[in-house]
């Protein structure tokens, strides 16, 4: 060790994991996002709560900034170190403690993969059923830090709901234990849901008490071909109205053409603007009719050009492939991410403006539209038209966000409906927040963190 600051965290902890090679510093210095160029002091990678907190209190000595760090599939930047931070990876944390039959929950640590998540719950007969595309990458302490959402939101809610309990030390090396798997505790402020969505700026999760629920019933999934956009929150209420909804989702011809491109197989042969991806109940005979009356009424109603519904699960896998490989298939391109939400009774007017915005400000650009639609949630991905400088493309799109964010303002909605504020929406924090509201989350932060270690610069700076 070189640094004299390394050498005194390794002597404060004896047998701790230590990277510095430029290629792990690379590695773990970067997310999905991929707009910064990694540049971390070095990877420090504890095997349990005591090293934590050892780390975070050498952190306060020597003033270095912590970045804490699961899989790093994050689209908003937050668990990005490109200052010479130590990233503090839970990798290694990635247990499961225990399960408990009675309370119906499982006990893990913070590295956990998400998808390992869901086969412990399914062990017991139970299920975990926040789920998106990242699972098998993604680590449920990075799902608390940002309160992921997913295709499942429609149906069960975000992380945030089915967080029965946290461990977590704060920015000044304290160990809280909060909420303890209660589900009631009227006990003053649940300082546990201030841990979730913090992406990791108050301090680090460093255990989970997750509700387990019961499996769903046997579902089906359709995929629908719309004529229109103004179609789309139509099709919505007319499946909401008749069937239980497990997600509804949807995605433009522009997707489709990534996604194919990159081997998921066209589902029709004649072409159309904009699909959805409906997953709903489909216990019984009852059941599986009511969904054809809702396809019926959509066709009738000039609603939906074509669709297909599910036969078996090798089926159902292929036709959610179409909406959940659009982000892997765009990835090489490193897309403009927007991830935005309004209130989905909100949804028509802004669907309207934010087409007319974007088809005036992105003249030729290829901008791929897709996401929950169900939650009022919109990912808006553009690609970098070939050529163009990657610094001018960002400055670009970051005017067209500007004016994306007036309209969210206008409508009562946010800058970031499950990604984060990360480094990439900094700047329009205050679009979707009010001054007080950011100015007590300064306070916040320098209660639990008053030194500035964790995750300096991410969500707001100080
Ligand atoms: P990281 O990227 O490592 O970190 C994210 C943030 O959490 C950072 O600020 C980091 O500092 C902080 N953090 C990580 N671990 C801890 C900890 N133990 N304690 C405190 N802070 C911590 N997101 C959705 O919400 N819905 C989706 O549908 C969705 N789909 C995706 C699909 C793909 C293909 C990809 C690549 C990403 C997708 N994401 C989605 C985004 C991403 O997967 C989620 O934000 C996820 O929750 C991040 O988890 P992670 O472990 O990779 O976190
Ligand atoms: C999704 O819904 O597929 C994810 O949030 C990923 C993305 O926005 O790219
Ligand atoms: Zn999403």
């Amino acid at each position: 060790m070189n640094d004299p600051r390394l050498q005194r965290l390794c002597d404060a902890i004896p047998g701790l994991r230590l990277l510095t090679d430029p290629a792990d510093l690379e590695h773990y210095g970067r997310d999905w996002t991929r707009r910064w160029n990694p540049a971390p002091l070095a990877i420090a990678l504890p095997v349990d709560t005591a090293q934590v907190q050892a780390i975070v209190r050498w952190a306060n000595d020597e003033r270095v900034a912590l970045v804490p760090s699961g899989g790093r599939t994050g689209l908003s930047g937050g668990a990005v170190a490109a200052n010479g931070e130590l990233v503090l990876s839970l990798e290694r944390m990635n247990r499961v403690l225990g399960f408990d039959p009675i309370d119906r929950t499982l006990t893990v640590q913070p590295g956990i993969v998400l998808e390992a998540v869901h086969n412990a719950a399914r062990e017991q007969g139970l299920v975990y059923p926040v789920d998106f595309g990242a699972r098998g990458s993604c680590s449920i302490g990075g799902n608390i830090a940002t309160n992921a959402g997913g295709i499942r939101v429609i149906r069960y809610g975000n992380t945030r709901n089915w967080i029965a309990g946290l461990k977590f030390v704060t920015g000044t090396g304290e160990l809280l234990d909060l909420n303890r798997g209660l589900i009631k505790n009227a006990s003053g402020y649940d300082l546990r849901h201030l841990v979730i969505g913090s992406e990791g700026t108050l301090g680090i999760v460093v255990e989970a008490t997750l509700s387990l629920t019961d499996a769903p019933p046997p579902t089906q999934v359709m995929l629908l071909a719309l004529p229109s956009f103004e179609a789309l929150m139509q099709v919505f209420a007319a499946f909401r109205e008749r069937l239980v909804l497990e997600a509804f989702e949807f995605f433009t011809d522009r997707a489709l053409e990534h996604v194919t491109a990159h081997g998921a197989q066209r589902p029709f042969e004649e072409a159309h603007p904009y699909f959805v991806v409906a997953e709903f109940a489909a216990a019984d005979e009852l059941q599986q009719a009511a969904a054809l009356a809702a396809f019926e009424y959509c066709v009738e109603n000039g609603l939906v050009g074509d669709g297909v519904i599910s036969q078996s699960d090798a089926q159902a896998a292929q036709l959610w492939r179409l909406r959940e490989g659009i982000t892997e298939s765009l990835a090489r391109y490193k897309p403009y991410k927007n991830d935005i939400s309004v209130r989905v009774s909100a949804m028509p007017a802004f669907l309207a403006e934010t087409q007319a915005l974007l088809t005036r400000e992105y003249p030729g650009v290829d901008v791929i539209w897709f996401g929950h639609i169900g939650d009022g949630n919109l990912h808006i991905n553009v690609l970098p038209p070939e050529g163009l400088d990657a610094q001018l493309f960002v400055e670009q799109c970051e005017r067209v966000t500007d004016l994306l964010s007036d309209a969210l303002a206008r409508h009562g909605g946010s800058i970031s409906a499950e990604h984060g504020i990360g480094l990439v929406k900094k700047p329009y924090l205050l679009g979707s927040r009010s001054a007080e509201e950011v100015a007590l989350m300064r306070g916040i932060k320098r209660v639990l963190d008053p030194n500035g270690v964790m995750n300096p610069g991410k969500v707001f700076d100080l």
